[in-house]
């Protein structure tokens, strides 16, 4: 995993010691979603799944399973980003479950460190493939993904909760042109 800084922004690894607060920032986060983009679109009970799904417990769970990876961007100390996934054993497939960064950094270029971040770490353990999964009412995400390369490879008719979603994929490893 690319782990860097520049002046107002650290890449690293999440942590055990980070799960409380990054299921804080899953909660605010949902929160924010919910209020800008989501009302309407995604069911109330997707809401306190969401926050269930990504809480202190649920990550201190996951951070035990040597193919979840967690990617958080740190600004002065506190997390203003977050990325977690999976890569699936040996297959070469991996998915991202979860981006999210701080509204007061967005359009800061955050989330497509992450993103890069993300790439190397799956790319290190062998993939050829980096997939997830969006609401098409996430414009802002969709974007961020298109700029990042992701292509949308299927149209997921009311998937979770009766929503609408896209699944957008990445092919790298040896098919990476950079
Ligand atoms: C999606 C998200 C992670 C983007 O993070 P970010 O740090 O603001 O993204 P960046 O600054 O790296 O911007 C990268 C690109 O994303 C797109 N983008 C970011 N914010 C955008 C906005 N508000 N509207 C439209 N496009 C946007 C643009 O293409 C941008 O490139 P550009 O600045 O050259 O136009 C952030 O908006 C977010 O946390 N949204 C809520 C959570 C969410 O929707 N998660 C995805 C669930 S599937």
């Amino acid at each position: 995993m690319v782990v860097g800084s520049d002046s107002k922004v650290k890449i690293r690894k999440l942590r055990k010691g980070d799960a409380k607060k990054a299921g804080q920032f899953r909660e605010r986060n949902i929160a924010w979603m919910w209020k800008n983009y989501l009302m309407g679109v995604y069911p109330k009970e997707a809401y306190a799944f969401e926050v269930w799904h990504w809480s202190e417990a649920s990550l201190m769970e996951r951070l035990k399973d040597p193919e979840f990876f967690g990617i958080m961007a740190e600004c002065e100390g506190e997390i203003c980003g977050i990325l977690a996934g999976m890569v699936y054993g040996k297959s070469g497939f991996a998915m991202v479950n979860w981006i999210a960064v701080a509204p007061e950094h967005q359009h800061e270029g955050i989330g497509i460190k992450l993103m890069s971040a993300m790439e190397e770490h799956v790319a290190k353990r062998g993939c050829h493939k980096v997939s997830l999964h969006t609401l098409p009412a996430l414009v802002p995400a969709v974007r961020l993904y298109m700029k990042f390369g992701l292509l949308p490879e299927a149209f997921l008719r009311q998937q979770w909760w009766g929503a609408d979603f896209i699944l957008m994929s990445k092919w790298i490893g040896k098919y990476r042109k950079h």
